[in-house]
């Protein structure tokens, strides 16, 4: 058998007539930059998310370095974050000029230590240079937000939601991105809500911030020609928002199955008795997970010989991350070093991503879940 980690074809073969369709007639038109799909899936996802505005950008990575500047924040500022993450999550921050303060995660779900960030906004030496905290709800799932918005009172520090992998997740039945001064999603291909291509979203709640977003992604122009500020060129694609539209009115039920195959995963890691060897997220209330990927912690064995093994059964996994950002060369100048995030470290050494996509079949699962059964019995 074959499985990939991953495989959009065969989403494909189920909106391909309407994908064609959509795309010739934008052809035919010629309204091929920021065109009324891109407008509509604004206004779309605004109501999805239950926010006010969404600004559709040409990536996730950029949605957040926007976001970063649209509150000012530059030379000068910290910013909280976590060192488990996709790099955007950072550079989004020193892109800006300013230096970000990483905090280790929990474990099991890798989401950032929110006991660990209180400590740093009551304890740190230059606390008032702290403008905002990048929370990511990581593999799909939501981080506390009731907790954040304390936070944001307590403190009076910005909150930047990075749900990249996280549209549509929830914490006790608040959505996602309800919380954050801005928030932000991406639609890179293997995202749950996935384009052909890259594109990215802003949301918030504030008008301010909405417009200024909304000109810093056309080099920041409020006029066309006349820039009142140096921005950038970072529209979302129109063929892309096209695509996503349609996706989008599937993306609840894309979800569900995601849910459920997570579901048989569980049941199967429990029926053969391998929860001494693997801890895995088992999360279903109220889409607190949404899972974007499943992420299993190997607590006995070693991870990159399983992985091995996987490969030679013909499944695809993947490592998400195999090195903390606070260990990346490009970010030595910040002076961290190796043993300051444990949880961190320890999980990019013992965790592993399976597949996992809306249209993976229980079959597949099985096989999957039998050849972990295999290695560890081997
Ligand atoms: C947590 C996180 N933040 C930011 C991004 C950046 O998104 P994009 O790839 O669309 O630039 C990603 C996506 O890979 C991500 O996973």
């Amino acid at each position: 058998m074959k499985i990939p980690l991953f495989d959009m074809t065969r989403q494909y073969e189920k909106i391909r007539e309407e994908v064609l369709e959509t795309l010739d007639n934008i052809f035919k038109t010629g309204k091929v930059i920021l065109g009324p799909h891109v407008k509509a899936l604004e206004e779309e996802l605004a109501e999805y998310a239950g926010t006010k505005y969404a600004i559709g950008v040409a990536n996730g990575s950029d949605a957040l370095f926007l976001s970063v500047r649209a509150l000012n924040i530059g030379e000068g500022d910290y910013v909280i974050t976590t060192p488990y993450t996709f790099f955007a999550t950072a550079s989004c921050i020193t892109r800006n000029g300013a230096k970000p303060i990483f905090v280790d995660v929990e474990e099991k779900y890798y989401n950032m230590d929110l006991n660990k960030v209180e400590e740093i906004l009551k304890n740190h030496p230059e606390r008032e240079k702290i403008k905002a905290i990048i929370p990511v709800h990581l593999f799909g799932k939501t981080i506390d937000l009731e907790r954040l918005q304390y936070f944001k009172e307590k403190y009076g520090v910005y909150i930047i939601e990075d749900g990249a992998q996280s549209i549509g997740s929830m914490w006790k039945g608040k959505k996602g991105f309800s919380v954050g001064d801005l928030s932000i999603t991406s639609f890179f291909p293997t995202k749950n809500l996935g384009g052909y291509g890259d594109g990215g979203m802003v949301f918030t709640n504030n008008e301010e911030l909405a417009t200024r977003v909304r000109k810093l992604r056309v080099h920041g122009a409020a006029k066309k020609y006349y820039h009142d500020e140096v921005g950038f060129n970072s529209r979302l694609d129109e063929v892309q928002a096209a695509i996503l539209r349609i996706k989008l009115k599937h993306l609840d039920e894309y979800i569900e199955n995601r849910i459920k195959i997570a579901k048989k995963y569980d049941e199967l890691f429990k029926a053969y008795k391998l929860e001494k060897y693997v801890e895995y997220p088992g999360v279903f209330e109220d889409k607190s997970h949404v899972y974007h990927q499943y992420v299993i912690t190997l607590k006995k064995g070693n991870r990159d010989e399983l992985r091995e093994y996987l490969t030679e059964k013909g499944i695809g996994t993947s490592i998400y991350y195999p090195k903390g950002l606070h260990e990346q060369k490009c970010f030595e100048y910040l002076g961290y070093k190796k043993g300051d995030f444990p949880i961190t470290e320890k999980a990019t050494e013992t965790t592993l991503a399976l597949p996992i996509f809306p249209e993976l079949t229980e079959n597949e699962v099985e096989y999957i879940v039998e050849s972990i059964k295999e290695y560890f019995n081997n």
